[in-house]
Formats: structure tokens, C-alpha cells, sequence
């Protein structure tokens, strides 16, 4: 398998790009908007295919660049299974991989952080999304948010994982890259260290964040598969397409 990490430095966003040396074709799960291009030139310097762009859920922190991929390259776009929004050309459920040339990628329904959320199984790697963090997890006082749903899906589908599972987040605003289920088993501040369902909920009733403060655009954006709002302020234009608006 190819595999590569991108960090997209606006959102703290990591991007995946999975891609089967057989038949050269690619999955990008979770792509940004403003690094398109980085991406696409990644696919073509590699020789490969996009076929699918894959969401882990409605992201309230960035927009996908699902549709401008499927516009330049002809990727069909994928959501989990509860997102039936217009422009999805395929929704992703349990049980039923999503199969890429040699490749199995399959989804893992993962609620709590969104109602949406699905983490996606390739081989011996696991990316978590939102749903679980190196050292934390996604917040769940919005987008149906739900700690002890969140908690289940950790510990019912994730840490039931083999330990030696490597862990790839949605995102890391500390520079980790990659962990393993038994170092989150083991040394999560949240979800590990034998932590309760009880205790966890406390944690994250008393985390009092701000409000996002891209939320109001994100969402409408990412549930139209990646268009960037009109009348977004000037301060928030660097989570959309520079290109698209220099045009
Ligand atoms: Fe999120």
C-alpha cells in the first residue's frame, strides 16, 4: 500500500492518501480546500488515480476539497452512511468496505464527537478522525455531539482493535503523527488509564471551550461537499480556495 500523512497547518487537519501499488489507484480521506493542489500534485507525481475522496464526518473546523477533486480529477465523493446530502456519490456503511484495487477500506461507525462519524480501518492502521485523538479526542458539545456515545465508540470499536493497531488522528495541534491502541489504551488522559464512562463525561462537561469560530461556515460547506460559503468575513478566507477566490 502507499501510504502518505499531510498536514494541512490552518486547521491542524491531517489528510491520508491510501493508494494500491497493484492498480495505482488512490483514496484521500479528509482533504482540505485550500490544499487541493498539494494534493493532486501528490497523485500525479506518484503515478496514481484518484478514485475517492472519504469523510470522516461534517468537519465544523475546515471544508472538504471533495467536489473541486471530483471536479479536476473525477473523484466520486463519500460520506458515512447517515450523510445523504445531494452532491454524495457514495455512502459508506459498516460492513461494507470500500474497495480500492487490492485495498479494503473499512468504516467504523463512531458517533460522540458528530452523529455522522466514521473511522476507517486499512490493514494494520486505524484513522480515527475526530473520534480519537493521540493523547485526547474531538469535543461533543456540538453537531449532536454525545460523550458517552463518544466513549462507547472508542472503547467498543476502537480500543477492541489489536493493540499494535497504528493510530492516525484527524488532527494533532502538538506535531504527533501517529500512535498505537495500546498507547491509548494505556496513557490516554480522556479514554485510557481504565478512565469511566462517568468520569470521562464529567471531563468533557467541564472543558468549556470557545465556539469554533469557523463553525457557521464549515458546516454548510462540508454538507454541499466542499463549497465555500458566500460572504465568508476576510479573516476566515484562508480556509477556502485562494485560487478560487483570486479568480
Ligand atoms: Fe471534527
Amino acid at each position: 500500500m502507499i501510504f502518505r500523512q499531510l498536514f494541512e497547518p490552518v486547521s491542524s487537519t491531517y489528510t491520508y492518501l491510501l493508494a494500491s501499488e497493484a492498480t495505482g489507484e488512490a483514496i484521500l480521506v479528509d482533504p482540505v480546500l485550500p490544499a487541493w493542489q498539494r494534493d493532486l500534485a501528490l497523485v500525479a507525481e506518484l503515478g496514481l488515480r484518484l478514485r475517492y475522496t472519504v469523510e470522516t464526518h461534517v468537519h465544523a473546523d475546515h471544508i472538504t476539497s471533495a467536489a473541486r477533486l471530483k471536479r479536476e480529477a473525477g473523484s466520486r465523493i463519500v460520506y458515512p452512511a447517515i450523510d445523504r446530502f445531494p452532491g454524495v456519490d457514495l455512502n459508506i456503511a459498516e460492513g461494507q468496505p470500500l474497495a480500492v484495487g487490492d485495498l479494503a477500506l473499512e468504516g467504523l461507525a463512531t458517533p460522540g464527537h458528530t452523529d455522522d462519524h466514521f473511522a476507517y480501518r486499512i490493514g494494520d492502521r486505524v484513522l480515527t478522525g475526530d473520534a480519537l485523538l493521540i493523547d485526547g479526542c474531538g469535543r461533543t458539545d456540538f453537531q449532536n455531539g454525545d460523550a458517552p456515545a463518544l466513549y462507547r465508540s472508542v472503547h467498543d470499536k476502537l480500543f477492541t482493535l489489536p493493540d499494535d493497531t497504528l493510530v492516525y488522528p484527524g488532527h494533532d495541534y502538538n506535531g504527533r503523527r501517529v500512535s498505537c491502541i495500546a498507547q491509548e489504551k494505556s496513557r490516554n488522559p480522556r479514554l485510557g488509564e481504565g478512565r469511566d464512562l462517568e468520569a470521562f463525561v464529567k471531563l468533557m462537561e467541564s472543558l468549556r471551550l470557545p465556539y469554533p469560530t469557523f463553525i457557521a461556515y464549515a458546516v454548510p460547506g462540508n454538507r454541499a461537499c466542499g463549497v465555500c460559503p458566500e460572504g465568508i468575513p476576510e479573516a476566515l478566507r484562508i480556509y477556502c480556495d485562494a485560487a478560487e477566490h483570486a479568480a
